[in-house]
């Protein structure tokens, strides 16, 4: 679905990816792990073409989408859920869900099926997306990014400032995601979470991949976890 290979990406002359390669199979989950300024959130700019690599290949579906316009790797089904969760704050709820809608080869989603997922979103659609909780925002964010039919969704940061009920839900609908056949990269700070929903696990530091293995290794061998991720 998608395999990046050996990618290096710079900010002006200032390199955050050393060659890293990732691969993400067709409706499976992968998490991103490492600590603060890895080149997590990088990787993830440089699948979508804000920070196209410099050095290196990324393939999606089958087709190079190795500096490709955002615009069009959108289009070909890749969804993405932002670490600021960026929605247009003056207009309502209802507006930014339907400015997400795209047609493209994998499922596609109406927004009756969104408050199947997230049940309070119902009550949301006319409020405007500035008044909006944090925990609120993300249920637009990612509802928004389904609305594009996406065959993988890149998310950033999910859980980050939510409540631990939130969070499972977050959790709960990236399982939903699979079992609908959709691939989901996720990077988290929150790792175990992340691991409990996840296939396969690739660690961040400085600019690699320094590990990479089956998410359930993580989360049954603590040394190996405690050396990689510190926790
Ligand atoms: N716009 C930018 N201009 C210059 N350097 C940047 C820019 N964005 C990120 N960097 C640098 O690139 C490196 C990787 O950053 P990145 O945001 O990918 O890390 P991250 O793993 O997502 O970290 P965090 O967990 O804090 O979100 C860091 O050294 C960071 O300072
Ligand atoms: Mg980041």
């Amino acid at each position: 679905m998608l395999d990046i290979a050996n990618i290096e990406t710079f900010y002006g002359e200032t390199q955050a990816l050393f060659g890293s390669s990732l691969k993400v199979g067709e409706g499976e989950v992968v998490s991103l792990l490492g600590p603060n300024g890895a080149g997590k959130t990088t990787t993830l700019r440089s699948i979508l073409g804000l920070s196209p690599p410099r050095n290196g290949q990324i393939s999606f579906d089958g087709k190079d989408i190795t500096r490709a316009d955002t615009h069009k790797i959108s289009r070909m089904g890749i969804g993405w859920v932002p670490d600021d969760r960026r929605v247009f704050p003056a207009l309502s709820v209802a507006r930014n869900l339907q400015i997400g809608i795209k047609k493209t080869r994998f499922r596609s989603w109406d927004i009756h099926e969104m408050f199947g997922i997230f049940s309070a979103l119902e009550y949301l659609m006319d409020r405007d997306c500035e008044n909006l909780s944090g925990g609120e925002m993300q249920m637009v964010a990612i509802s928004r990014a389904l609305l594009g039919s996406p065959g993988l969704v890149l998310l950033d940061e999910p859980s980050q400032g939510l409540a631990p009920k939130i969070v499972q839900d977050v959790m709960k609908t990236v399982t939903r995601l699979k079992n609908e056949g959709i691939a989901v990269l996720i990077v988290e700070q929150n790792a175990l979470a992340a691991l409990e929903v996840s296939d396969r696990a690739y660690v961040m530091d400085r600019g690699r991949i320094v590990h990479e293995g089956p998410a359930r290794e993580l989360l049954d061998n603590k040394p190996l976890r405690r050396k990689l991720i510190g926790m």
